[in-house]
């Protein structure tokens, strides 16, 4: 199964690298800040008939379409669109695999021409996640987890980076641009940890700064509101990698919240405890 996912994030990398920069972009956006375009959806149709198509019997989270399975009736309604099943969260029971697929993490580096952008892909099997991995077409490193078995960046094993403080550690985030309610609250918790730390970068693209924190280019990573396919391939991969992610009450229910923070044992515990009291307010 791993390398289905390696195969279709290949398949969804080419597609990028064809439409890259290209004029001819159609770009919508679904809400105010979030944007789709056409190469999105062309690349989630082709990771999702790539996995479908070998394992007919699992289902398919994609953040453009929402859950969708091989109908039972695909070999009898060849062409026929696949149909979205309600609800955009995985659903858990036994025996259940979804796949979490974020077709271009980084939409608007994309429109924009910004050359930072991922496919990232995770399966989870009764609402754990077994395997992620995570491919950036544009510099073809490919960041791949298996659950229990650690993670590499194309073939080399990844290490997050052990820090005993936030001191001289560089670190991601981002800026609650379409929840402008939190700007508050996250502008306090960005001031105490910017004080504490050397710099903070802010890329664009979660499931890279979930993957170079895992490769160690990263100390940690945090930020308001994200959705499951942001997050899945990324948080195994961090994990894997001997780091720890929590939410912004050091508890580990990100998936929920979409609240993340990420990295060595050290800083993560230095990050929530500058966080925790402006974070109840959430
Ligand atoms: C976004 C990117 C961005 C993060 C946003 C995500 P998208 O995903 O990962 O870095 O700050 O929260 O929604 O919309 O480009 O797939
Ligand atoms: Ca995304
Ligand atoms: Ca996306």
């Amino acid at each position: 199964m791993l390398n289905t996912a390696v195969r279709a994030a290949q398949l969804a990398g080419k597609i990028i690298i064809r439409n890259f920069e290209q004029s001819a972009l159609s770009v919508e956006e679904k809400q105010k800040n979030d944007l789709v375009t056409n190469v999105d959806r062309e690349c989630e149709q082709a990771v999702r008939d790539f996995i479908l198509s070998k394992y007919p019997d699992h289902k398919f989270l994609g953040e453009e379409g929402g859950i969708q399975q091989a109908a039972q009736t695909d070999s009898d309604s060849a062409g026929k669109e696949r149909r979205p099943v309600k609800g955009k969260s995985a659903p858990k029971s036994n025996g259940e695999y979804v796949w979490i697929v974020d077709p271009i993490d980084g939409t608007t580096n994309f429109v924009k021409g910004i050359p930072h952008v991922a496919v990232s892909i995770a399966l989870q099997i009764n609402g754990r996640t077994e395997l992620g991995v995570i491919y950036d077409p544009l510099r073809d490193e490919l960041f791949k987890a298996l659950r229990g078995q650690g993670c590499e960046l194309n073939s080399r094993r990844m290490r997050v980076s052990e820090n005993s403080s936030l001191d001289g550690t560089v670190l991601a985030t981002a800026f609650p641009h379409r929840k402008r309610e939190l700007v508050t609250t996250y502008t306090k918790i960005f001031m105490r940890v910017f004080n504490e730390c050397a710099d903070i970068r802010r890329a664009g693209t979660a499931s890279l700064d979930l993957a170079y924190v895992a490769a160690g280019r990263l100390d940690g990573y945090f930020e308001l509101g994200l959705k499951p396919w942001d997050i899945a391939a990324g948080e195994l991969m961090v994990r894997e990698a001997g780091g720890i992610v929590t939410d912004f009450a050091g508890d580990t229910d990100y998936f929920n919240s979409g609240n993340i923070i990420c990295g060595g044992a050290k800083v993560v515990r230095q990050i929530v405890s500058l966080a925790k009291e402006d974070a109840k307010s959430l």
